[in-house]
């Protein structure tokens, strides 16, 4: 299957794209794995016709926006993301005009977990890497952030403005409890624990590293410290193993598995790239108005 992904990227023109929670197997075959938006980042800089994302419908739709020539395949349709899904364009669109006065509208700051039709009603995106210095770019003092509540909360921890923020988040980050990082720091005293900033801000709180997936990846490689608690999706576990073959990584909660990020298989790959769907397209009047949103990010 391998040998026949290869071949069909090669005649297709084709990049495979792995995110960083996909499946051992897809991360050993991708061209790139990393971050959604530094895979659609780097993949948009590539002379490849056709991009494969293997990840999340978001994701691909990122890739979308920022490379309108190519054609970008997500093999699996039903890979969706169960946060992103909770912020609809009509229930933005009411939240922006309960907040907002008939001389000023509230600034809207989107994670990057979020549809195109989402990013496009936003001001500025931001990352979960980036989402502090996001917020204090801006001029207002109030602000709106969707679609992730505990995402928000961490940023309002780190800036004076006032945050409103969206009732979303991620099913599986939002499971981890004090309980479960305690229960760890007691099984492994030594290790280091790191939360993705999409864990409750109580777990937040108790981190000694607060990152992004990638970030997580770059501290434990710099990092002198031997063992390492991971709090985000289990899927991380995978390359930060394979990057630091010397180090120990144990998991906060084996429940934080994310369903949509494990449903493409080898065979999906193959197929999507032989029918050249399923295709993801973002039309002009949403896509140019969610690439004002992301490049304001990417500049700042
Ligand atoms: P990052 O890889 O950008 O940290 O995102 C985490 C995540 O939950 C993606 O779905
Ligand atoms: Fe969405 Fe959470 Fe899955 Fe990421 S891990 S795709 S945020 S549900």
């Amino acid at each position: 299957m391998v040998e026949k992904i290869r071949a069909l990227l090669k005649k297709r023109n084709a990049i495979l794209l792995a995110h960083n929670y996909q499946p051992p197997e897809i991360q050993d075959i991708a061209d790139l794995c990393g971050d959604s938006l530094e895979l659609s980042r780097k993949a948009a800089q590539t002379s490849a016709e056709v991009i494969v994302f293997c990840g999340v419908h978001f994701m691909a739709e990122t890739a979308s926006i920022l490379s309108p020539e190519k054609t970008v395949l997500l093999p699996r349709t039903d890979a969706g993301c169960p946060m992103a899904d909770m912020v609809t364009p009509d229930k933005l669109e009411n939240k922006i005009r309960g907040l907002s006065s008939s001389k000023k509208r509230v600034p809207v700051v989107t994670y990057v977990n979020s549809s195109a039709a989402v990013k496009a009603l936003s001001d500025i995106c931001c990352t979960s890497a980036n989402v502090i210095s996001v917020v204090n770019s801006l001029e207002e003092n109030e602000i709106l952030m969707v679609p992730d509540k505990n995402l928000a909360r961490y940023a309002a921890m780190h800036t004076d403005k006032k945050v409103h923020f969206w009732e979303g988040f991620c099913p599986y980050h939002n499971l981890l409890t004090t309980k479960d990082v305690q229960k760890a720091r007691d099984t492994y005293p030594d290790a280091v624990f790191m939360a993705h900033p999409e864990c409750r801000p109580e777990v937040v709180q108790l981190a000694d590293v607060i990152a992004s997936t990638s970030g997580m990846l770059a501290h434990a490689s710099q990092s002198d410290k031997k063992a390492f608690i991971v709090g985000t999706e289990v899927g991380l576990i995978y390359p930060l193993k394979k990057s630091n073959p010397d180090k120990q990584f144990y998991p906060a909660s084996l429940a934080m598995e994310c369903r949509d990020m494990k449903k493409i298989r080898l065979e999906d790959i193959i197929n999507c790239l032989e029918s050249m769907t399923p295709q993801v397209n973002v039309p002009e009047n949403i896509r140019i108005p969610a690439l004002k949103a992301v490049e304001r990010m990417v500049s700042l």
